[in-house]
């Protein structure tokens, strides 16, 4: 089964690569729950590639899609799917956008695959196996102090209304790091801890979609994936903390410490807008 599994995984991700080349010359963009949440084409063609993939070898196993939702029944087998992380970016032809698709059994993610087509790197996991990038296996960095590190993370779509929040977090990050990226595809945010390219990632308000195989690629590389409190992950609700497990006490406390001045300057902002309206 767990051949299979990959087997049939890999199938549609290449499905899923092969649409957003084909479709990254010509992008239709419409936009979803504000003018900055965009969905293309390419979202919505390479779900539904990914899911014709799936069902044909599996028909009664069921999904969570980004695009479709999640299917009517339920069944101790199911597929989490992120046809076209980095909508944004591929939008504008930014060069940093994937696919992301796990397969759980009964709630625990057991395989997860993040396809990037353009560079053609391909990220594998499977629990307890460990974590392969084309094939070759893969570890988190051994960089053990936040003052050394490089750190990735992203903004979701409620950025604007709550930007003073998420800044802050940012601002945090950068006096006590190297450098923080966002390159605005967290599911190869979670690839690249687990391929060592960056020591750690957090992010507020992610989907089950942008982490579900992300997160089990960095903990067979030897890295810790926690919600942002320390505690196990919840995939559904995912504020989420991914490193290379020697720096993640002081990511989260990091994130404690600077969530009181976050709410506080969250809370300024509000009352200078009610005041201005
Ligand atoms: C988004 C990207 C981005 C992150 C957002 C996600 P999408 O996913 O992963 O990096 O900051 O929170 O929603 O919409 O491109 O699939
Ligand atoms: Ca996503
Ligand atoms: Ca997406």
């Amino acid at each position: 089964m767990a051949n299979e599994i990959e087997n049939v995984a890999l199938r549609a991700a290449r499905a899923a690569g092969r649409i957003h080349l084909k479709r990254l010359s010509r992008v239709n963009i419409s936009r979803k729950s504000n003018s900055i949440d965009l969905v293309t084409e390419a979202d919505r063609e390479s779900e539904a590639a990914i899911i014709e993939v799936i069902h044909r070898a599996f028909p009664t196993h069921a999904f969570l899609g980004e695009e479709s939702g999640a299917s009517l029944h339920k069944s101790d087998h199911q597929w989490i799917v992120d046809p076209l992380d980095g909508t944004t970016n591929f939008a504008h032809g930014f060069p940093q956008f994937c696919v992301s698709i796990a397969y759980q059994h009964r709630g625990r993610t057991e395989f997860g695959v993040i396809y990037d087509a353009l560079k053609k790197e391909c990220f594998i996991a499977q629990r307890s196996r460990g974590a392969t990038l084309n094939g070759k296996p893969i570890r988190v960095s051994t960089t053990d102090s936040l003052s050394t590190s490089l750190l990735a993370t992203g903004f979701p779509y409620d950025r604007r209304e709550r930007r003073r929040f998420y800044l802050c977090f940012w601002e945090a990050f950068m006096m006590r790091t190297q450098g923080v990226r966002r390159t605005g595809a967290a599911a190869l945010d979670l690839a690249y801890v687990a391929a060592g390219r960056t020591e750690g990632f957090w992010e507020f308000g992610l989907k089950a979609w942008d982490v579900a195989a992300g997160s089990l690629i960095v903990e067979e590389a030897g890295g810790r994936v926690t919600n942002m409190d320390g505690s196990a992950l919840d995939v559904h609700g995912a504020n989420i903390v991914a490193s290379n497990r020697r720096v993640h006490q002081e990511m989260i406390a990091t994130i404690a410490e600077t969530r009181p001045e976050a709410e506080r300057r969250h809370a300024e902002m509000l009352r200078e807008s009610h005041a201005a309206a």
